[in-house]
């Protein structure tokens, strides 16, 4: 059932809903275009996104950084103060709340903002009483399948560490190294080619595996393992919800589809 818009669609909605609310075990798997109307780009759009405009080869890999380490560390500081000069947006705040309510809820999103973990930050700063366990425990949900861009981690030991500060790339002698090892530090992202943390991904799957629906909003599921998660909901007798403006591979396994913008679809499906 395709919702182009909404109105006429009201019955799919509803639907929807009741099955997100009375699911137990809700996986909500969000990409690029959950954060596109905070103002960040989005990878594949063909007019501005990140990759129209940049070759990742040359600066999202492994190899891109052992050459060149001030170039890389360059964009992702120009990527890390565009994320910091950012809200979160209805859609994230939907999530957060969402998170903040419902113990059985995780996402595992293939963003690097940090946008999930500042919806909640921002959606508990009203509490009292409680608030910094009850942001704990929904924090600890958040899946950073690509990891976090706000974060940074050495290139050569286990040091991870947050990390807001503008980095100095004027030289490879004021680029940020390691406190425990000395080494260079470079963005806690996965780069293409490389694994992804094993924990974070096992995490994701056994999610899904139990999860009664899992909605799909903002990517264009086409990187995997990410775009594989939904498959593990599916394969268990699970539905599948997509919000997207675009068709996806996952389109036609979707239960119900909505053809509208994350920030406008996600408060309407998952808010009470
Ligand atoms: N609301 C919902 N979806 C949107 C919106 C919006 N407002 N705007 C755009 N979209 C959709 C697009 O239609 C597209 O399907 O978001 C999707 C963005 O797709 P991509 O740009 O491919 O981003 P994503 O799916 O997150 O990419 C996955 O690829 O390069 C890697 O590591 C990178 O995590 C990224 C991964």
């Amino acid at each position: 059932m395709v919702d182009p818009a909404g109105g006429e669609g009201t019955r799919t909605w509803e639907e929807a809903r009741q099955a997100i609310r009375a699911g137990r075990g809700i996986v909500i798997l969000t990409g690029a275009g959950v954060s596109a109307e905070s103002g960040i780009s989005t990878f594949r759009d063909p007019r501005d996104g990140l990759w129209a405009r940049f070759r990742p080869e040359e600066l999202a890999t492994p190899e891109a950084f052992r050459r060149d380490p001030r170039t890389v560390w360059e964009w992702y500081d120009l990527r890390r103060r565009g994320v910091l000069g950012c809200e979160p947006n209805p859609g994230h705040r939907a999530i957060a709340r969402f998170l903040l309510e419902r113990d059985d809820t995780v996402v595992v999103t293939q963003n690097v903002d940090g946008l999930h973990q500042r919806a909640l930050e921002d959606e508990v700063e009203a509490w009292g009483q409680g608030a910094d366990e009850a942001l704990a425990r929904a924090a600890a949900r958040i899946l950073p399948l690509h990891g976090e861009i706000l974060r940074v981690r050495c290139s050569r030991c286990d040091y991870n560490a947050a990390h807001r500060e503008p980095v100095n790339s004027d030289s490879k002698e004021t680029l940020p190294r390691c406190p425990q090892c000395g080494e260079l530090l470079r963005p806690a992202v996965a780069w293409f080619g490389e694994m992804l943390e094993e924990r974070v991904l096992e995490r994701s799957i056994e999610a899904a595996a139990s999860a009664r629906v899992c909605v799909v909003a903002g990517t264009s599921a086409l990187v995997h393992p990410a775009a594989s998660v939904p498959q593990f909901t599916l394969r268990s007798g699970g539905s599948l919800v997509e919000v997207n403006p675009e068709e996806t591979p996952l389109s036609a396994r979707a239960r119900w589809r909505f053809r509208v913008g994350a920030a406008t679809a996600l408060p309407r499906l998952l808010d009470p």
